[in-house]
Parts: structure tokens; C-alpha cells; sequence
């Protein structure tokens, strides 16, 4: 790491780790604020990348010379640094996807349409990504199944009294987010996942954005299936993770037939190899596994409490000095949260908010942030979106108020 881990007891001081950070936007300095939607990559995972195809790099599982040899190991050395990472109790637990999109879809296709029958429900919440919501209105059509929704309060928690009451005897999968990309507020993963088993139903969590700010332990959860991204980790894209207990993944049948999730081939009978590589066919995004690898490394370095804290830190802050502007609404008040803070401006759209802010140098994401419904359920059409990676600082802070002072000169 090249600057020192902490500034102060709260706040990181990494920043000089990440080098697309030191350049400009529309002529300012730039500050990014839209690490909900992507992390930044610091140095230390552009050069594991470079180096691994500098030095290392041929297709896995399949060569046997070298090289391949060398590159298998580090991808399943990646495997192992996962399963420590999120507190698995096995490296076959862990399934190397393309993304948290990918990993639902993967669990909706192979998992829903081997166990589910048409009239079985699935919960999820009125504060699901759409891709925690479009995979399973996917097998709503293909198959029948009932989607019922878990209501949001006004705070933008989850409404737990409504969510006991959703359960029926055709209750077969619970599917929620770990932490709003919206609000940034945290699920009770624990009490949720209690509530399921007690009627035993499965849970699944999205931990998209829990996963790069708070300590993910899925035994400890006990979850059944836990997906994220590398890319919101200071990862590469390309890559994600699908944890799944191994009694179920065992049971769940191939998603994708290929090349490397085999065990014989022929044109009358293919048998599977056993899980993670089951779901692994084809060649993997290797480079970008050994990105990941980095990326966990770097997290580790930092820990991921004080990047909680740091998190806390710069969130109180945001939260103290935008209740001193006038017209200005939090949209999910509700605690705990994550570093993700939404908020409307009078009656100005958040896209013209957003581009006040570029022209400042400050980079932030305004829309419906793939959460149609959470819009609807708070009569808004969009929102404008901060979120804090390991960089952000207090003048980041500074910035984004005056800038925000700005535009309420400007467009209201
Ligand atoms: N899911 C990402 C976001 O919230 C893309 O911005």
C-alpha cells in the first residue's frame, strides 16, 4: 500500500492507490462518487493483472505444462482467498461467475426450475436491483411461479412484520438484497435467514454493495446462497461470486453445458463433473479472477472494519451538512446503512443535478439506479446517488455541498 491505511480513527488515507484519480474531470480535479455503481481499481490490482499476463497466464484446468499449471493454481488460489474473504466452510462452496447478475440468473435457471413447480412464491422486497427481480419475473413466465414482495417503510427499511406474514406452505425461496443500492440501508441478514429456516425456506442474498463495505460471514449468516461482483470490490468486471452451501449446490443441475464442467461427453450420455466446475463451463474470465485475487488482498490490507468506519465516518458527515440545505430530501433515513446516500433537490431532476456536479469534477449517479419499484414506492421518478469508496475524504464532502449550494442557485 503506498500512503498510510489511516488518516485519523476514522477516515483511510489511500487515495495515492489509485492512479485514474490523480487526472481530471471537465478541467476540475476529479472526485468520484459512484462507487455503488463501480469501484475504482488501485494499483496494486492493474498491476496483478499486468503481471499475470506479463508472466503467467495460459488456460486453466485443461494444460499440462507450466504454465497452465501455474495460472490453475492461482485462479484456485483465488478460490480459497473467496471462501476465506466471505467465511465459507469450503472452496467447492465457491462458484466463479460473471457478475452478481450472472449468479442469480445462474440459481433462478438451475436451482428455481429443478426444485420449484408452478404456484410455488418466491419473496423478495420492494428494494430489489432489477436483477434480483427480473430472473425471477424470468421463471414467473416460464413456469408459474408467484412473486410476493416484502413492503419498504418511509425510513427505507424492510417492513419484518409484513415480511412473516408472506410466508405460505408454497414458500420456496426467500431472495433479498444484503444493503439497498439506493439508500445504502443493511438488512438484518441474520434475523431474515432465522425467519426462513424456521418455515425452511432457502435464502439468498445479494450482496452486491454489502460486500466492499461491511464483514460478509455467510456461516455465521447462514445463508444458503450469497452472490457478488469483483468490480464493487476494487476488482476487475467480469468476475463475481456465487456462494452456495454445498448440499445444494451438489443438487442443482448445469446452467451453461461446455467445455471444463464435464466429466465424459458423448452424443448419446454427458456426465457433470461435481460442483464449482459444473458451473463453470467454457474458458473463465481468468485474468480477471487473479484481479479479484489483488482486490481481496488490498481490502485485506486495509480491513474491512476500518473501511466500515471510514464509511460511517464520511456518511454522518454527508448527512449533518445536508440537513442544513434547504430543499434537499434523503430518500431511506433508516439505520444501519452503507456509505450510499439518495437524495431529491426541490423540485429539480436529479440529471441536472448530476450535471452540475460534472462540471464541478464530481462524478455521481442520477436516475432510477435499476430500482423501478423502490421509485414507485416513494413517488419519485429518480434520485441522485453519492457513494463512498476507500478514496473518498472529508473535502470530497467540502465539494459535493458547495456544489450541490451550486446548483440550487443555478436551477431553482
Ligand atoms: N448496481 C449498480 C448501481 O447501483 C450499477 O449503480
Amino acid at each position: 500500500m503506498n500512503a498510510a491505511i489511516m488518516k485519523n480513527n476514522a477516515q483511510l488515507n489511500v487515495y495515492a492507490d489509485f492512479p485514474i484519480l490523480q487526472q481530471h474531470n471537465r478541467g476540475k480535479p476529479i472526485i468520484y462518487l459512484d462507487s455503488a455503481s463501480s469501484t475504482q481499481k488501485p494499483q496494486q490490482v492493474i498491476e496483478a493483472i499486468t503481471h499475470f499476463y506479463s508472466h503467467d497466464y495460459a488456460n486453466i484446468h485443461r494444460g499440462m505444462y507450466e504454465l497452465s499449471e501455474r495460472s490453475t493454481t492461482f485462479y484456485e488460489e483465488t478460490r480459497t482467498a473467496v471462501k476465506n474473504f466471505i467465511h465459507a466452510n469450503h472452496t467447492d462452496e465457491i462458484v466463479f461467475t460473471h457478475g452478481t447478475t450472472d449468479a442469480i440468473n445462474l440459481i433462478a435457471q438451475s436451482y428455481g426450475r429443478s426444485t420449484f413447480q408452478a404456484g410455488d412464491e418466491v419473496i423478495l422486497s420492494e428494494m430489489e436491483h432489477h436483477s434480483n427481480i427480473v430472473p425471477w419475473y424470468l421463471l414467473k413466465e416460464q413456469m408459474g411461479i408467484v412473486i410476493k414482495v416484502i413492503p419498504v417503510t418511509d425510513a427505507g427499511a424492510l417492513d419484518m412484520d409484513a415480511y412473516q406474514q408472506l410466508f405460505s406452505r408454497r414458500t420456496k425461496l426467500v431472495a433479498l438484497t444484503h444493503a439497498s443500492n439506493v439508500t445504502g440501508v443493511i438488512n438484518p441478514a441474520k434475523e431474515i435467514t432465522d425467519i426462513a429456516h424456521a418455515h425452511h425456506v432457502p435464502v439468498l442474498f445479494d450482496g452486491a454493495q454489502a460486500i466492499a463495505h461491511i464483514l460478509v460471514d455467510v456461516q455465521a449468516i447462514d445463508c444458503d446462497f450469497y452472490v457478488f461482483s469483483g468490480h464493487k470490490l476494487y476488482g476487475p468486471t467480469g468476475v463475481g461470486v456465487l456462494y452456495g452451501k454445498q448440499s445444494l449446490l451438489e443438487a442443482m443441475p448445469p446452467y451453461q453445458g461446455g467445455g471444463g464442467m464435464i466429466e465424459t461427453v458423448s452424443f448419446s450420455k454427458t456426465t457433470f463433473a461435481s460442483s464449482p466446475q459444473k458451473f463453470e463451463a467454457g474458458t473463465p474470465p481468468i485474468a480477471s479472477v487473479i484481479g479479484l485475487q489483488a482486490a481481496l488482498q488490498y481490502v485485506n490490507a486495509i480491513g474491512i472494519e476500518n473501511i466500515f468506519s471510514h464509511d460511517q465516518f464520511l456518511l454522518n458527515n454527508v448527512e449533518h451538512r445536508f440537513a442544513d440545505i434547504s430543499g434537499l430530501r434523503i430518500i431511506g433515513l433508516a439505520k444501519p446503512k452503507l456509505g450510499v446516500i439518495s437524495f431529491v433537490l426541490d423540485d429539480v431532476h436529479p440529471h441536472d443535478v448530476s450535471t452540475v456536479l460534472d462540471h464541478e469534477g464530481i462524478a455521481i449517479r442520477a436516475g432510477h439506479h435499476c430500482a423501478m419499484p423502490l421509485m414507485e414506492r416513494f413517488r419519485i421518478p429518480a434520485t441522485a446517488r453519492i457513494s463512498f469508496g476507500v478514496y473518498n475524504t472529508q473535502q470530497d464532502i467540502d465539494a459535493v455541498v458547495n456544489a450541490i449550494q451550486l446548483a440550487k442557485r443555478l436551477l431553482t
